[in-house]
């Protein structure tokens, strides 16, 4: 069972990889820092360039001849009121989050049509399920990726590949210190930015960490 997994670096992606591997199958994952040609299974990738996507994909195709499973797991969060957001900050988490994910799928359909069967499993959020706020670009990528996993779920059901989502709660993983706040800040949003922000973060820092998760499945 040949599995890639987007964004393994660290965190969520890091411990599918990990607890993937302890159970036998075969992985590779991807970050942007890794090199390509890769030394190993890490496989260079960005997922907002439709090139190193593209090269990824052919790299594993040519050394394994297919591809089982597909985690799109790589992704990013931004802080900042509705308001305060650019439209180019919007579109720089859409690209990752959400055009990331459609790059990826575009990618591996035709090999599992072609396999008559594949497993896509999106990784979205609770916050694709519940919006909180100042995180409204974070909770639309991740809503846009409830409805595009839908539909395609039952798009490709006819050739045998299934689409799983997950939702996950707090992770403490490093994405609370990767999230990027908006430059645009405006001083009356402030206070309320600030609390809302400090109880989200204690909840993030607060909960399972990746390790424990592995740990008790
Ligand atoms: N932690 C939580 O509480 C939580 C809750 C719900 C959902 N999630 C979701 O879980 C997923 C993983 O998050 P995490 O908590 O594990 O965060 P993380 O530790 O920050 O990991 C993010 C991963 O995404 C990769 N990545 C970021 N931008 C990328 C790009 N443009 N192209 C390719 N890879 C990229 C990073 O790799 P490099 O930097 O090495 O490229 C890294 O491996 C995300 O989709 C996140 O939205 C997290």
């Amino acid at each position: 069972m040949l599995v890639l997994i987007t964004g393994a670096s660290s965190g969520i992606g890091k411990a599918c990889a990990e607890h993937l591997i302890s159970k036998g199958y075969r992985v590779y994952g991807t970050s942007r820092r890794a090199k390509f040609p890769p030394e190993d299974h890490m496989i260079q990738m960005d997922v907002r360039d439709d090139d190193s996507v593209r090269r990824c994909i052919d790299y594993i195709i040519e050394k394994e001849g297919r591809i089982d499973v597909v985690v799109n797991n790589a992704g990013i969060g931004i802080a900042g009121a509705v308001e305060e957001t650019t439209v180019d900050e919007a579109k720089e988490i859409f690209e990752t989050n959400f055009f990331g994910v459609h790059r990826v799928c575009r990618a591996v359909l035709p090999i599992m049509r072609r396999q008559r069967s594949g497993l896509i499993v999106n990784i979205s959020s609770i916050m694709g399920l519940i919006a909180l706020p100042f995180q409204p670009f974070y909770s639309a990528t991740k809503f846009a990726i409830e409805g595009y996993s839908d539909a395609l779920r039952m798009e490709v059901k006819p050739f045998g590949i299934k689409v799983v989502l997950i939702e996950p709660g707090d992770i403490n993983t490093p994405f609370v210190d990767n999230r990027k706040i908006v430059e645009n800040r405006i001083p009356d949003y402030k206070p309320y930015f600030d609390r809302v922000m400090s109880i989200v973060e204690r909840d993030e820092r607060g909960w399972f960490s990746t390790r424990s998760c592995c740990e008790t499945t």
